[in-house]
């Protein structure tokens, strides 16, 4: 029932039927067979794409892969590359802790970070609030000292980011690590077997709702819960209030790290995995997060050029991801100076170049009953009520291109979304379906991807 419902909501026929479902009468209850049953709001799917940021104190030393993880590579995980470099570059009594000062966001226009997003074609942000370091981005009360207010930046960056987002009519929303590897009340409710909760009622709970009440995010991704089940979270009693009390109620959007029993299974959309890749669509609405720099998600001073998604795959993996259904999160992580890599905005300007042309074949898509093909050229298939869209990857050698699945008839209207105005010329393949398209003349595309608009076909 549950599962019928959300998916109901991908149908565009019966989105008026699923609006309903969110008006004020509904009320939830702090369990998952309540809060599973919310619709979710409909911005997210027809939504599609959006950017990840990562930022904090681990955009400092921004060494080795996943840098994010730096202060628990070098103290639990013991990485040599990162032992060796703390050694190599540090004195002995040197501390995590230290890096926060040389966290300046000296250069941070969140301006210019928001017209690069905005020229990305993302529809929502995802920003890092505090990462499982446990450094607030915003100036938390129950993190003295610990925050981007009093040390550091000495600002508001979440605040900041917000205004500039909301203001380009980009959904916001943010990121927040539920566990704190090294947060002493954290360890004590962890060497407690999770019995106790003083962590979640003084850190996790107010920041939580401070965030929601200040920043009035439209999705929470959550993370860092895979320790603890949602019981010690929490979570359902949270989720409750967020979706029935709270000043984001209608349109907020969360997903499915609330405990180490919930990925995949309870929540809003599901992230399941990092890098999530599905090879039919799932039932459920899901997200697959991306990182542009293939081995991290915060800054790595070390990037090289090979190790960035070039844009043709980028194209590539985010169409094939639409067209399972599923939402794009696509990661970039700043300096600890507040630049975003030329490299980075290089690849998020393609994207938007990319989607001025294509974006008719990708936002408020949905699924059509075949989802790949590999004939004269790979191609991923999405759709809009009776429009069928067929995004080629690659060129044909021959400028034809053949398609499978679709059934034409004398109606059959056949364009490129590149080419305005003049219907290609296309053929019937067989009787039991299927064509080949004559393609026209046409310049390289950066991207490497074109997408042909197939009217008239079932
Ligand atoms: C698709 O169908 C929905 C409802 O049936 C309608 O509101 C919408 O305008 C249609 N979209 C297009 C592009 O025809
Ligand atoms: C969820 O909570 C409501 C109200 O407390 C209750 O009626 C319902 O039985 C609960 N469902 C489950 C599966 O516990
Ligand atoms: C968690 O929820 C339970 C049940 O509603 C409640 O008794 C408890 O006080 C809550 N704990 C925190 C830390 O808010
Ligand atoms: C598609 O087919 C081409 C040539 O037939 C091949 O080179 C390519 O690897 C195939 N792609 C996939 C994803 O199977």
């Amino acid at each position: 029932m549950v599962l019928l419902l959300q998916s109901a909501c991908l149908l565009p026929a019966v989105m008026v039927i699923c609006f309903s479902f969110t008006g004020d009468a509904v009320r939830y209850d702090p369990n998952w067979s309540s809060l599973d049953a919310r619709p979710l709001p409909t911005w997210y799917d027809e939504a599609k794409i959006g950017i990840f940021v990562h930022w904090g104190v681990f955009s400092v030393p921004s060494f080795g892969e996943f840098s994010e993880w730096f202060w628990y590579h070098w103290k639990s995980e013991i990485r040599t590359d990162v032992i060796q470099f703390m050694l190599e570059n540090y004195p002995p009594s040197f501390e995590y802790a230290d890096f926060a000062s040389d966290f300046r966001a000296e250069f941070f226009d969140p301006d210019a970070w928001a017209d690069i997003f905005k020229s990305s074609g993302a529809r929502y942000v995802v920003f890092t609030s505090k990462h499982h370091e446990g450094f607030c981005n915003w100036p938390s009360k129950v993190s003295w000292n610990w925050n981007s207010m009093d040390v550091g930046p000495h600002r508001d960056l979440v605040g900041e980011l917000a205004a500039a987002v909301k203001k380009r009519s980009i959904h916001w929303g943010l990121y927040h690590s539920l566990y704190e590897w090294y947060n002493p009340l954290y360890l004590l409710d962890k060497a407690n077997g999770f019995k106790t909760q003083d962590f979640v009622a003084m850190k996790t709970l107010p920041e939580l709702m401070d965030l929601v009440l200040t920043y009035k995010p439209e999705l929470i991704w959550s993370d860092g819960d895979w320790e603890a089940d949602d019981t010690y979270w929490n979570a359902t009693q949270f989720l409750a209030w967020l979706y029935n009390d709270s000043p984001v109620k209608d349109q907020v959007v969360t997903n499915d790290r609330w405990g180490k029993n919930c990925e995949c299974k309870h929540g809003g959309y599901f992230n399941c995995n990092d890098r999530y890749t599905p090879t039919t669509p799932p039932d459920h609405k899901w997200e697959k997060c991306q990182t542009i720099d293939t081995k991290s998600w915060g800054y790595r001073r070390k990037m090289r050029l090979i190790e960035v998604m070039d844009l043709p795959s980028i194209v590539k993996d985010m169409v094939n991801v639409v067209s399972m259904g599923g939402n794009y999160l696509l990661n970039i992580g700043p300096t600890s100076t507040g630049m975003i890599a030329p490299v980075f905005e290089e690849r998020l300007k393609g994207l938007g170049d990319w989607l001025d042309i294509n974006g008719e074949a990708i936002y408020a898509s949905s699924v059509w009953k075949v989802q790949t093909e590999n004939t004269t050229v790979d191609l991923s298939y999405t759709s809009k009520n009776t429009t069928v869209y067929a995004v080629i990857f690659g060129w044909p050698s021959n400028q034809i291109v053949r398609l499978n699945t679709p059934k034409t008839s004398a109606a059959t209207k056949v364009t490129l979304l590149d080419y305005p105005g003049t219907p290609l010329k296309w053929a019937p393949l067989t009787q039991a379906g299927g064509l080949v398209v004559l393609m026209p003349t046409m310049p390289a595309s950066p991207a490497n991807a074109w997408t042909l608009k197939l009217e008239g076909v079932v």
